[in-house]
């Protein structure tokens, strides 16, 4: 995995790592730090690669200076450096829903009930200069999923959803081939949220809609580079395609068997 840190938009840095995934591609996981009166950041990266995100976060801004950290959902590509932060600087606090402060409390560190703020789809918090207003993406794979619209720079922020498995991770969606794009985010899809294949279609079509009227400034997903907003209807046009694509299988245990083998019989 490598790490890095670049600027998406005017006040708006991303931390990415790509990561490869054998047989499937490449994907980006990213965080986000949004600058302003009361800095923002965005998720904080895998456990496994807590000391490179660190120093990705690091060359945009001082940690103690953040104020506020907006966890999408808890999975380990979210909360890697979550604990360490909170217990470096005691000014910062975590927006998530209720469902995120419930599953922490089962960690190594349950946050702290008095530096947590509680939001629900719908519902707005002012943080300093911008108001952040929550959105249930119509993706996901964790029911504390919360992503959100920053009023500020018209960004959504839209955590799992839209994500991406690539042939290689550019730092802007728009430089990506259009059908590699699309294949890559209906794979994703159907890896990420296999509930996709069940949903009524309509009830499922009128989630996108809900989103393309939003009209974001740029799209940035956990899981795909940052792309301008005119590339929304692109991203929902893969979405309505997901309840109808394969469902995806993993590799089972006679596969393992032949992968090891094979590398047991590789030249070394
Ligand atoms: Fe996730
Ligand atoms: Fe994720």
């Amino acid at each position: 995995m490598t790490t890095t840190c670049f600027t998406a938009a005017p006040g708006v840095d991303v931390i990415t790592t790509t990561a490869a995934i054998p047989a499937l591609g490449s994907i980006a996981i990213n965080a986000f730090v949004l600058h302003g009166s009361e800095p923002v950041l965005v998720d904080t990266g895998t456990v496994a690669g807590a000391p490179e995100f660190m120093t990705a976060l690091e060359s945009t801004i001082d940690p103690a200076a953040l104020r506020w950290i907006w966890l999408t959902h808890t999975d380990f590509d979210h909360i890697g450096s979550l604990a360490a932060l909170l217990q470096a600087n005691p000014q910062l606090r975590v927006i998530t829903s209720f469902l995120g402060v419930g599953i922490m409390g089962l960690s190594s560190a349950p946050l702290p009930m008095d530096r947590v703020h509680l939001i629900n789809p719908g519902q707005s918090v002012t943080v300093g200069d911008r108001r952040l207003t929550a959105v249930r993406p119509p993706v996901f794979d964790n029911p504390i999923t919360t992503g959100f619209l920053d009023d500020r720079s018209g960004i959504l922020f839209s955590s799992d959803c839209f994500g991406a498995l690539l042939p290689a991770v550019p730092e802007d969606a728009a430089d990506l081939d259009t059908d590699e794009l699309q294949a890559g985010q209906v794979r994703w899809t159907t890896i990420d949220s296999p509930w996709v294949h069940r949903v009524d279609r309509d009830t499922f079509g009128h989630s996108l809609d809900q989103m393309r009227a939003i009209e974001p400034t740029m799209v940035c997903s956990s899981h795909l580079p940052p792309a301008p907003g005119a590339m929304l209807d692109l991203f929902l046009e893969s979405l309505a395609m997901t309840p109808a694509a394969d469902p995806f299988v993993g590799p089972d245990h006679a596969a393992l068997e032949a992968m090891l083998a094979g590398m047991a019989g590789a030249p070394a």
